[in-house]
């Protein structure tokens, strides 16, 4: 099945003499058990496009399904209900809640999603060890350097086994080694389940775990 379709996707910001054309007509499908890596300059459009396709942000034209389901046709109830299910991200600003430990974080999907905080801890912590935080699942975000935030912001984002797992730069802040760890068990994780997962990168160490690379210019596609 096709996980997400994309056609002639378009978005901008701002209005009149301001406005700005994120995306230019963007052309992309993504299959289950895909890897697919998106590089691009700064500013090129990539955030643009992975946060329409977790349904974060809502384009102006074209269509953009994913699973076969119309999320932005969806009213927000339903909507937030389908991502909640599917789609794991992480943001390039990996976002964790400061007053909540590491496990807490990672557990936050599930409790959204009903399970209970002790099946949830016990599976964040689980987690939590496959990326080699296990020393860190108490710890507070403040208490962590960028590079074990961003693994619990991974973590967070694959903990209620998303189908589609949408990562923006999720290597960024740690070191060769670590990011081919975290690159590993999410290509594990991913293939384990015919899940697809996409990762916005500059980070050309990682290029190899992809199944596919596109790059993104100007707001629009250039497969190669
Ligand atoms: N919320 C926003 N308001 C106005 N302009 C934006 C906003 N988000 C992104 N842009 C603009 O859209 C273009 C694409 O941005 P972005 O998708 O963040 O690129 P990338 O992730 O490739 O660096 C840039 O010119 C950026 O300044
Ligand atoms: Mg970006």
């Amino acid at each position: 099945m096709t996980a997400v379709s994309c056609k002639g996707v378009t978005k901008t910001f701002g209005e009149g003499s301001a406005a700005v054309q994120a995306l230019r007509g963007v052309d992309l499908e993504v299959k289950e058990g895909e890897l697919l890596l998106i590089v691009g300059p700064s500013g090129s459009g990539k955030t643009t496009l992975i946060s329409i396709i977790a349904g974060i942000l809502h384009h102006d034209g074209g269509e953009c399904t994913l699973l076969g389901e119309d999320i932005h046709g969806m009213h927000n109830g339903q909507k937030g209900a389908f991502r909640g299910k599917n789609i794991g991200f992480v943001f390039q600003a990996f976002n964790l809640i400061p007053m909540l430990t590491a496990a807490e974080n990672v557990s936050i999907p599930l409790l959204l999603n009903g399970v209970s905080r002790h099946d949830a801890l016990k599976k964040a912590e689980g987690f939590l060890e496959n990326f080699g935080m296990k020393d860190k699942i108490n710890a507070y975000p403040s208490e962590l350097s960028g590079g074990q935030q961003q693994r619990v912001a991974v973590a967070r984002a694959c903990i209620h086994d998303p189908k589609i797992i949408v990562c923006d730069e999720p290597t960024s802040a740690l070191d060769a080694e670590t990011g081919s760890h975290v690159m590993e068990v999410l290509r594990e994780y991913v293939l384990k389940d015919n899940r697809a997962l996409i990762v916005v990168t500059h980070d050309s160490r990682i290029f190899s775990y992809g199944d596919r690379i596109v790059h993104v210019e100007d707001g629009v596609i250039k497969e190669g």
